[in-house]
């Protein structure tokens, strides 16, 4: 326990020390996908936590920033490449593929307004549900686990159709209490470090964390492909992450909190631009 909390207490140190042992982010730096540019900056909501809103991408380092600037160079785009094929293979008991009733193009301005209330079923759905629901529903398939290779993998083909759009999810009706609940998940302290991913991705941003500094915890980029673990990592994989870090014991990838969570950090970046997939450490 005494180790724990001195490893504790020098993560905090590193954190507001940080600053000057390590150069600020080059928050000029500009996103040039293809001759394409998209913003990595925007205004924040009104009476929103965050002024300024910023991609994650601006808090990287050269390299690793990058990488993002040319899909043959990123290395997501092998997973892209495998939902690709895999939205043209015919699986399950109804001989079908996702080819069989979808256009991949079809689904550009999807990524932006999710999460969203899926009225016929009465509850939120990330892309995940949408995904998993075509394949047990209409194709007789098994589901995919929700941050497996394949899932991550179609949800980065998915997203990718509407890279550059502005994130625009809504939270009132019926979201408005699931909007409540995530939104107090975010500003809860919880875990052994007794810490809200506001204190990093809020207090914090722009400071150094060990040799990392830390972003707003913006989820346009999603799946993000990390070369820390050289593979695409869904938005639920990140919380999890984030919360084993505090030595909180995480909510489940796919669970209601997790949802609730994944809808207050999509709304609280409405307006960045879907990035998707994108590079991090
Ligand atoms: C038998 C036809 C069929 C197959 C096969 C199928 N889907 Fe669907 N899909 C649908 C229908 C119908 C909807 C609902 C459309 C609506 O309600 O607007 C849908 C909805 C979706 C949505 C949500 C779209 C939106 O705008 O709300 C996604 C994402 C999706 N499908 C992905 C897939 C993927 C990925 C596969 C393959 C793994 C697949 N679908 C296979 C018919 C199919
Ligand atoms: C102790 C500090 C800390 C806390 C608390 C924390 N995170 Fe993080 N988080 C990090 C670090 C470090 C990274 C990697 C660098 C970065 O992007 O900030 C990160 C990254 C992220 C990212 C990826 C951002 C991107 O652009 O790739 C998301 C999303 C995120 N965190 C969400 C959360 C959520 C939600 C919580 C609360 C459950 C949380 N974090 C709590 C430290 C923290």
């Amino acid at each position: 326990m005494k180790k724990l909390l001195s490893t504790v207490a020098c993560g905090i140190v590193a954190m507001t020390m940080g600053q000057a042992a390590f150069a600020d982010p080059d928050m000029s730096a500009k996103l040039v996908i293809d001759g394409t540019e998209i913003p990595t900056h925007a205004k924040g909501q009104p009476g929103g936590p965050l002024d300024e809103l910023y991609s994650g991408w601006l808090f990287r380092s050269a390299e690793t920033r990058a990488l993002q600037l040319d899909d043959f160079d990123n290395p997501a785009f092998v997973f892209v490449e495998d939902a690709e094929a895999m939205f043209d293979k015919v699986e399950g008991s109804e001989g079908k593929s996702c080819s069989s009733c979808h256009e991949v193009g079809d689904f550009k301005g999807l990524r932006p307004v999710l999460p969203r209330w899926n009225e016929a079923k009465g509850k939120l759905y990330s892309m995940e549900n949408y995904i998993n629901d075509c394949r047990t529903e209409r194709m007789g398939a098994e589901k995919w686990k929700w941050s497996k290779p394949k899932m991550t993998s179609m949800v980065a083909l998915i997203s990718l159709q509407s890279r550059g759009m502005p994130i625009n999810v809504a939270t009132d009706g019926p979201v408005a209490d699931i909007y409540k609940q995530g939104k107090e998940l975010y500003y809860t302290r919880v875990g052994q470090l007794d810490m809200a991913c506001s204190n990093c991705h809020e207090d914090n941003y722009g400071n150094m964390i060990r040799a990392d500094h830390l972003s707003q915890g913006q989820i346009n980029g999603f799946p993000t492909y990390r070369l820390k673990n050289a593979k695409l990592n869904s938005i639920h994989a990140r919380f999890k992450g984030c919360m084993k870090n505090i030595r909180a014991q995480p909510y489940g990838q796919g669970s209601p909190e997790f949802q609730a969570l994944e809808l207050y950090v999509a709304s609280r970046g409405n307006g960045l631009s879907v990035e998707a997939p994108s590079v991090r450490n």
